[in-house]
Formats: C-alpha cells, structure tokens, sequence
C-alpha cells in the first residue's frame, strides 16, 4: 500500500483528527514564525527544517505561574538570554518584548496557575548542522499545565540514585539548550530503576546536579552544601533558596551556606539532602543510593527552607509578575 500524499486541503481535515487527550494539558502557544497565539493545539506546529528540531540548536527556560503570577521571571529570562549568548543566538531584539509575549500568552491560555516553556530556536533554514543556514531565530512560548510540587504529591520525600550518565562539560553544562540528551538519559535512568531523580558525579567524583534539578546537602554540623557552579545549571531555584537561607544562617538555623566539592561519602554522611527546581521547589530525599538519609524521614532543614521559598513564591511582591 502507498502513502498518501497529503494536499494542503487534506491536511487542514487530517489534523482534526490528531486531537489527543493530553491536549487538554496545552493552554496556548505563541510563535513568532506565525506572528501570533494559538490556543487549540492542534495548531502547535514547528517546522522540520528549524535547526532545533533536528541538531538541537535553541535554548529554553520553563517558569511558572501561580495565582496569576509568574515567580523569579527575571532570573529565568536573564539565564535564557545568557544561554543564547553562548551560542551565539540573535535574542537581544526581542529582550524587551519577551516579558509581554510571555504574559500575553499566559493571558491567552486563562489558567492562573500554569507552567511556560520559552525556547529561542535557531530557526528555519535547511537541514544542515551550520547554523548560517538560518535567516533568523525564532521564539515560541508555551502556557501549559503546573504540577504540584513532588512534596505535595510525595509528602513522604524522594529516592535519590547515582547516575552513569557521564556529565556534560563545564561549557555545556551552563548553557540551558535544547541539547538534553544527557539529561534525557538521567531522566530515563530514574524510570529504570525505581528512582525519582538520578544524581550525577564528575570524573573527580563530586556531586553535579539532577536530570532537570539541582541537588545539595546539610551535614551533620549543619551546613548548607550545593556544588561548586563550574559543572551544574545555575538553578533559578537553589540560587534563590541559597539567598533566603542566609536568614537561617543569621538566626542560628544553620551553621554556613556554601559551595563545596561535594562526595558520595559526604552524601552518605548527610543529615540531609535536598533538591532543587523550578516544578520542585524544595524536594527532601529520604534515600540516596539505597540508604536512607539520616532517619529516612523529611529533615529540619528541608522545612525552614520550603517555608521560606513558599512565602517567597506567594508573598514577596518583589519577585512576582502579575498577568491578569
Ligand atoms: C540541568 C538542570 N539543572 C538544574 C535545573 C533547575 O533550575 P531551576 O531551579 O531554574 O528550575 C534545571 C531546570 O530545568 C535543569 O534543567
């Protein structure tokens, strides 16, 4: 039997078809290649021959919308537009529409509380890895649905495993790019073996960071330890958790609030260890490499900060960008 060969016409029909039930999920979507927002999904399109769909070449951010504003959205476009420098994406013309177009397409999607995806691609050009081949990036930003954070879901805390995924290089680590497949990879490990995130190491064994999260630990004398930043995303999450833990630090909560080469063994000997993320806020891990941290159960330490970061996300006027 031979494949059809799809007219314009029939395609406008055919894509009736492909409604999926997790579309329900999708709230809208704006391109600049259309000029404009869609809000039925089947009209999420994104052409082949854009170098992001076919050499990874694009960066992204992932932000969120609570009660109709969006949290630390300055911290998440400053690392967008960081990630594009890098690779050398033409963004900076579209800097200061960005904040309007991300607002407008939450508007669009009517869901207060949402997630939003915002990629810069490379763009559409040809099928080639040189990225001269593209006349100009493209933005396309997506309001979809918000999750509640793995504590509210799993109050019991997380299980935490090593990872094999060799971790990417200090370049492309700091970099948010479209290319995740080593985090893909993380991301799959977990599934695999009964983990809710993976923990990856460098080849001098210190700790880096999650498949989509950063991790860190409090020891036993209570410090807060996150890695050294050459290895890891620097986390909108842990940067600001890290910010508002020197209150802790102030009122004798915790000893100290650092970096640190961080080992397995250390891990190991932790009284806690927490990750970090945009969808996970504060997340306690309760079993790290098939031994329970501590007593196994959600710490201190893993409380006052969740706390802190609730309030910040809810309260401080100051990091939140109203959109209706
Ligand atoms: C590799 C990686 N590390 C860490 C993070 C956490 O960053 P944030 O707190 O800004 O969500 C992310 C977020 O997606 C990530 O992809």
């Amino acid at each position: 039997m031979k494949t059809d060969i799809i007219s314009a016409r029939d395609f406008a029909e055919r894509i009736q078809t492909m409604k999926r039930a997790y579309h329900e999920d999708y709230y809208a979507m704006y391109s600049s290649l259309f000029g404009g927002i869609v809000t039925d999904p089947l009209l999420m399109l994104l052409p082949l021959d854009d170098h992001v769909v076919h050499r990874g070449d694009g960066v992204f951010e992932s932000v969120k919308c609570v009660h109709g504003k969006i949290y630390n959205l300055r911290s998440h476009l400053e690392r967008l537009c960081k990630s594009a420098e890098a690779l050398q994406l033409a963004i900076p013309a579209w800097r200061e529409n960005l904040e309007a177009l991300v607002i407008e397409t939450i508007q669009a999607g009517a869901h207060p509380d949402c997630c939003v995806r915002v990629l810069v691609t490379r763009g559409p050009g040809g099928l080639g890895a040189n990225p001269y081949e593209c006349s100009s990036p493209q933005l396309y930003i997506m309001a979809y649905k918000l999750g509640g954070s793995f504590m509210t879901k799993r109050p019991e805390g997380a299980r935490v495993e090593i990872s094999r995924v060799p971790p990417k290089n200090t370049f492309f680590a700091q970099i948010k790019s479209c290319n995740y497949l080593p985090n893909v990879l993380m991301a799959r490990e977990a599934v695999d073996c009964g983990a809710d995130f993976m923990a990856a190491f460098d080849e001098q064994g210190f700790l880096t960071e999650c498949a989509t999260e950063n991790i860190g630990m409090v020891t036993k004398d209570g410090e807060l330890l996150t890695p050294n930043m050459g290895r890891i995303l620097a986390g909108t999450t842990m940067r600001r958790v890290l910010e508002l833990a020197d209150v802790l630090v102030r009122n004798g909560g915790l000893k100290a609030v650092r970096y640190a080469d961080i080992t397995v063994a250390q891990l190991h000997e932790a009284s806690e260890v927490l990750v970090f993320g945009t969808t996970r806020d504060v997340t306690a891990v309760v079993l790290f490499d098939g031994r329970p941290v501590a007593d196994g159960k959600p710490g201190r330490v893993y409380a006052l900060l969740s706390d802190l970061l609730h309030r910040d996300i809810y309260e401080n006027e100051a990091m939140q960008t109203p959109c209706f």
